[in-house]
This record gives C-alpha cells, structure tokens and sequence, in this order.
C-alpha cells in the first residue's frame, strides 16, 4: 500500500507517513501500534513534540517481535527551536535516538529557521503572556555545517530543514555540502505556496506537507496560548467534496491526493484507526487535470500555524510567516 518518492541523495521516502504533533503518549503509543498494523512506515516526530519515547517504545516491539525490518521503516525527526546553535546538534540527536531506541534516523530535520530563547536548564524561556521569544542569532550554515556530519556519522541517513522560506533555502543551498533532501512545510489547499514548493523542487529538494488536512488541532493549541482563531475546515469544502463524490473518496482522501498528484509527501496526524487507514488508502485512485486546476484555484494563501504563540515573531528578520487569508 506505501508509495515512494526519491529524494536527492537517492533513498526512498513513502509518500504518506503518519504525522504525531499534538499526539499525547498513551493515544501516540496506540495510533503508532495501529499506523504500522496498517501499512504505515513513515512516523513524522520532533523532540519539541514530547513524544520520542512512546515511539521508540512501539518500534522496539516491533522490530524485536521481527514484525518489521529497520530498513522498511522512515522515521523522520527535528532539531528543536530551543536547541538550534551549532553545538547542540550532536547530543539533541543522540537523545533523540535515545528516545526512539534507534540506531539512526532516516531523516533529520532543522525544524525552523529560526531559534527560541531559553533558560539556563535549557528549557523554553517564556515572557510574562507566556509567549516564547525568538532568538535573533541563528546561523544556519553552521548548525547546517553539524547536520552535515551526523550523515558522515551515521546518525542520520538524510537531513532536511523545517518551515525554511525560499531565502532561508537559498542561503543553505549556497552554504552547505550536502544539499538538503527536504523541506517540510504546511501545505494544502488553502497554503500553496507554488512559489516555495516549485524552486524546492527545482532544487531536488523533497516537499512533505504539513497540516495537509488543515490540522484542526491546532485551535487548541493556540487556546493554550489565549490565541482564538477562526479555521476553516478543508473537508468540507465544496470543490472537494464534489471531486470526493465522484471518485467515491471522502474529502480527506481528495485532500491528500492533490498533494501526490502535485509531486510532494503528506503527513496527515490522526490516532483514530478508521481515520489512519483511510488516510493511507489513497493510491488506488489519481485526480484529474482538472480537478487538480479546480483544487489549485483554491489557494488562499491561508497559513494555520502562523507561529504567533511566539513573542514579537512578527519583527524577528527569519520570521516571514505572516497570516494573509485574502478572501
Ligand atoms: P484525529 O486525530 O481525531 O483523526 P492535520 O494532519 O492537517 O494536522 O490534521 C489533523 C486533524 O485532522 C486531526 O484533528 C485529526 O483528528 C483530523 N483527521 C485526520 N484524518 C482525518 C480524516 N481522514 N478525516 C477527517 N479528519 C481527519
């Protein structure tokens, strides 16, 4: 049922992984149990996620039971925005794999281009709303210059950056040794960012849209953070619900099918099993010219995680995330 994209240094990335932001530990635990059972064997985590651990505790019976071999599996993990200097790549991806009970990741990823300021334990600082605060001194070419050696080491098969503009890209592709085989960003319907996606691509750089369903959890997260926000639900939208009913797909399905027909990886989050296997079930069938026209005719530049729990974010010269919902 896994499909497979090539990334620029010739490994195979599965088109559909199984994204766990916001996923807690007893329900990631039991979505990853199902996820594999299901055909899953791209997990998309982070350490910012907190959740490493009850990962690595699903993949150790696995792989111990001998129910799936390392080498099938795509585990993709990030470098936190609380640990992006140089010095911190090597120990924050050896705790990671700690965490996971792996050997290597298959994928490490900067997870954004820009750093958070923090306490002298190493934990976020917050200010007095609660808010993080951005760093303004990151260098990506030096933390980059680290990434490059985890391949050397082994740590890491590939390494990738994380909501990375087509500056911040740029800068990396004119710095770097290894050139990045993936840039993770929120994509879909409502965010295309043509614009981004096609010079990544022009660059043998691997699109993985987040958010592809248009990650309704996120409203709770900013809650948290005393940020209301009205979202638009993608699955209900009428385009998509018609091109569903003619495929005999659901919305969802229709969701992440523009995103493979459009050339790029998905990572839909779920823990409900009838949802997992639904959002993995998505290769028996291809969209139309038109249908692909009529979806990109959506396109309102309307970013979900605009990243606003952080403080003063909107002055930060690497912080470009600016929401724009035009209609
Ligand atoms: P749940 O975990 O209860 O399935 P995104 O991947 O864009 O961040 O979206 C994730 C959100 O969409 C979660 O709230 C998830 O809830 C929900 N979701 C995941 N898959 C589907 C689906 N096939 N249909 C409807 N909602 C879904």
């Amino acid at each position: 049922s896994n499909q497979y994209l090539t990334l620029n240094n010739g490994r195979k990335m599965p088109i559909i992984g199984i994204g766990t932001w916001q996923a807690a530990d007893k329900e990631v635990e039991n979505a990853i149990d199902v996820a594999l059972e299901a055909g899953y064997r791209h997990i998309d985590t982070a350490a910012r996620y907190g959740n490493e651990h009850a990962i690595g505790r699903v993949l150790k019976r696995w792989l111990d039971a001998g129910k799936v071999k390392r080498e099938e599996l795509f585990i993709v993990t990030k470098l936190p925005p609380s640990a992006n200097s140089p010095r911190d790549v090597d120990p924050i991806i050896k705790k990671s794999l700690a965490d996971l009970q792996l050997d290597y990741v298959d994928m490490f990823l900067i997870h954004t281009p820009f750093s958070v300021v923090t306490n002298e334990d190493g934990s976020i600082k917050r200010d007095k709303d609660g808010l993080m605060i951005p760093d303004l001194t990151t260098n990506h070419a030096a933390t980059w210059a680290e990434m490059e050696k985890l391949v050397a080491k082994g740590l890491a098969k590939s390494i990738g950056v994380s909501n990375f503009d087509k500056e911040q890209v740029g800068r990396l592709l004119k710095n770097c040794k290894i050139r990045p085989a993936n840039n993770q960003i929120e994509h879909h319907v409502y965010l295309q960012q043509r614009d981004l996606v096609d010079f990544c691509k022009a660059e043998g750089i691997a699109i993985t849209a987040y958010s592809p369903l248009g990650s309704r959890g996120i409203a709770k997260f900013n809650a948290s953070f005393g940020m209301v926000r009205e979202l638009p639900d993608l699955i209900d939208i009428p385009e998509v619900k018609a091109i569903a009913a003619a495929h005999g797909k659901t919305p969802a399905q229709v969701l992440l099918r523009w995103i493979i027909d459009t050339g790029c990886i998905a990572i839909p989050k779920s823990t409900n099993p009838g949802r997992l296997k639904e959002n993995l079930n998505v290769f028996d069938f291809k969209l139309t010219q038109e249908e692909v026209a009529k979806l990109m005719a959506l396109d309102k530049n309307f970013r979900v995680c605009d990243f606003t729990f952080f403080h003063g974010a909107e002055v930060h010269p690497e912080f470009r995330f600016k929401n724009q919902y035009t209609n």
